[in-house]
Parts: C-alpha cells; sequence; structure tokens
C-alpha cells in the first residue's frame, strides 16, 4: 500500500516504520494512524520481518503527540472513535509477534510516549524528551499512557509525569526505566539496528514465544502467568530449531537456525 503519512522500509529482516509529518513534529492524526495500521497487518502478514523499529522523520521529534489541531472541534463521540483506533494500534504495536524497538530520535511526548512504552524496548538520542503534558491541554492520556506508565516505571512516578505535564530529558528517562539506553543522534539507528541483529541471531521462534510469554504474562497472577510461560516453552521442545540449537551447543559450533 501507498502511505502518505509513514514510510515503511524493509532490509535483512528488519521493518523500520517512520512516522514522516516532521512538519508537525509527527504528531498522531486519523490518517497516520491509519496507515500504522495498515502498515503493521501488511508487515505481520508478509512474516517475513524478525524485528519493527519505530522512529520519527526529522532530527527533532519521534512524535509530539495527538494531533493537536483537530482538538478545538472534537466532540465526545470524535474523541471515541479517536481513542479507540490510538488504542488499538498501541495494543497491536504490544502484541505484535516480533519485538518491536522505538528509536526515539527527539520529543516523544503525549502519544509519543504512549506509542514508545507500547513497544518492546525503547532506545533514544540524547536530545529525546519523554512526557505526557496532556492535562497542560485540559485532557488526560488517552492511547493507554495512564496503564502502561504506571506498570512499567511503577505508579509515583507515572502520577507525577502524569499530573505535572512534565517533559523529562533521555538521561532521568533512563534514570527511572523508561529508557534502555542513549546514543547520540547520528548513531541511533545504526545501534538499535546493531541490537535488531544480534536479537535475530537467536532462535526466532524462541524470541516470539518469549514476546508471547511476557505479554500476555504480564498481567495475570503468577501461577496463571507461569502456566503461560509452561505452555509457550513446551511449544518450542517440538521445533527443528531447539534440537540445532542444543546440538549446535553440545557439538562447539554455531547454530544454524530456519525458524521451524
Ligand atoms: N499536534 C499538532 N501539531 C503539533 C503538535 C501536536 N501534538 N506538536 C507540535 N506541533 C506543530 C506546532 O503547532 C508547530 O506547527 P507550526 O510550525 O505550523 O506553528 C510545529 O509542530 C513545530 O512545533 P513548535 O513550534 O511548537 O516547536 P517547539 O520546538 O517550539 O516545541 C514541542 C516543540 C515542545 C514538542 C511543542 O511543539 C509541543 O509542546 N507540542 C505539543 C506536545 C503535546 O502537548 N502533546 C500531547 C498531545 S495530546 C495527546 O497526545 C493525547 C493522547 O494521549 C492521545
Amino acid at each position: 500500500m501507498e502511505y502518505k503519512n509513514i514510510i515503511v522500509s524493509f532490509e535483512e529482516g528488519i521493518s523500520t516504520i517512520t512516522i514522516n509529518r516532521p512538519k508537525s513534529l509527527n504528531a498522531l492524526n486519523v490518517e497516520t494512524l491509519n496507515e500504522i495500521e495498515c502498515a503493521l497487518y501488511e508487515i505481520k502478514n508478509e512474516n517475513k520481518t524478525q524485528v519493527l523499529i519505530f522512529t520519527g522523520a526529522g532530527e527533532k521529534a519521534f512524535v509530539a503527540g495527538a494531533d493537536i489541531s483537530t482538538f478545538p472541534t472534537l466532540t465526545p463521540e470524535g474523541a471515541s472513535a479517536f481513542v479507540d483506533l490510538g488504542q488499538r494500534v498501541m495494543d497491536m504495536i504490544e502484541s505484535f509477534p516480533v519485538p518491536v524497538i522505538a528509536a526515539v530520535n527527539g520529543y516523544a511526548l503525549g502519544g509519543g510516549t504512549e506509542l514508545a512504552i507500547a513497544c518492546d524496548m525503547i532506545y533514544a538520542s540524547e536530545n529525546a524528551f519523554f512526557g505526557l503534558p496532556e492535562v497542560t491541554l485540559a485532557i488526560i492520556p488517552g492511547f493507554g499512557g495512564t496503564q502502561r506508565l504506571q506498570r512499567l516505571i511503577g505508579r509515583h512516578l507515572a502520577k507525577e509525569l502524569v499530573f505535572t505535564g512534565d517533559k523529562i530529558p533521555a538521561q532521568r528517562a533512563k534514570e527511572i526505566g523508561l529508557v534502555n539506553n542513549i546514543f547520540p543522534q547520528a548513531e541511533l539507528m545504526v545501534k538499535v539496528k546493531e541490537i535488531a541483529k544480534t536479537i535475530m541471531k537467536r532462535g526466532p521462534l524462541a524470541i516470539r514465544a518469549a514476546k508471547r510469554s511476557m505479554i500476555f504474562g504480564m498481567d495475570h497472577d503468577l501461577k496463571t502467568a507461569n502456566e503461560i510461560e509452561k505452555l509457550c516453552f513446551i511449544t518450542l521442545f517440538g521445533t527443528e530449531d531447539q534440537r540445532e540449537g542444543a546440538k549446535a551447543f553440545l557439538e562447539k559450533r554455531a547454530p544454524q537456525f530456519k525458524g521451524k
């Protein structure tokens, strides 16, 4: 499909979705969210991607939030449809079958932080800022921000960010466990692709199973979550890759995984 608001690229097992509205700091409007949803379906159905990366076009922003230009006339019905779409996209990212990495190359505010925290890992450039400034607009985060952030960094820190609306720099985001690591902006994509390539050397079915276990186990009690882990674990013992992984280790050679 042809996209106007995003750029989708694929290289050596890695798909990248670049939000491409730099004039409005890559703000998420309905069209952009629709395109992201379409791209996620396409990438999933093609089944050749092992790691998906999200980033923003330009050097200033990852995503500066939902597109505020539509807000002055938005009705509760319109807001409901908008949030349904945004939450659906974030849920799809979170439960996407392969790892999704946010390469945050600048402002990640509101919907931008929400997009980043729906991803499995977040790497940021030195100039990145995170935050949920919705209350400065007299609204609240609507794409899962009030829920995912407190699960990720704890209730008190999440409430501080939600109630103050303050922006925090990448370094502070790393200190509170929001960001995995920080790189100079010019190196961000190279470093993120290196991390993606490390993941791609591992058993691809195991990576999918590990993600499934962690995502679907997270919000259950430990007993149920461990049962989910067990189901994911035992499934792998019917795969060629599992046999190959153990054999390669015992024969002291590198494994040749086939994703079977
Ligand atoms: N929506 C629409 N347009 C936006 C935007 C947004 N979220 N963020 C920035 N823009 C536009 C600006 O209006 C401006 O457009 P013009 O050049 O036409 O005037 C352009 O992008 C550049 O922005 P600034 O001039 O403001 O750039 P700056 O460097 O002075 O400031 C910023 C950068 C701090 C990120 C500032 O733009 C800003 O605060 N943006 C809004 C951030 C925000 O409040 N996000 C939350 C949105 S609500 C939300 O996301 C709800 C939800 O949970 C779903």
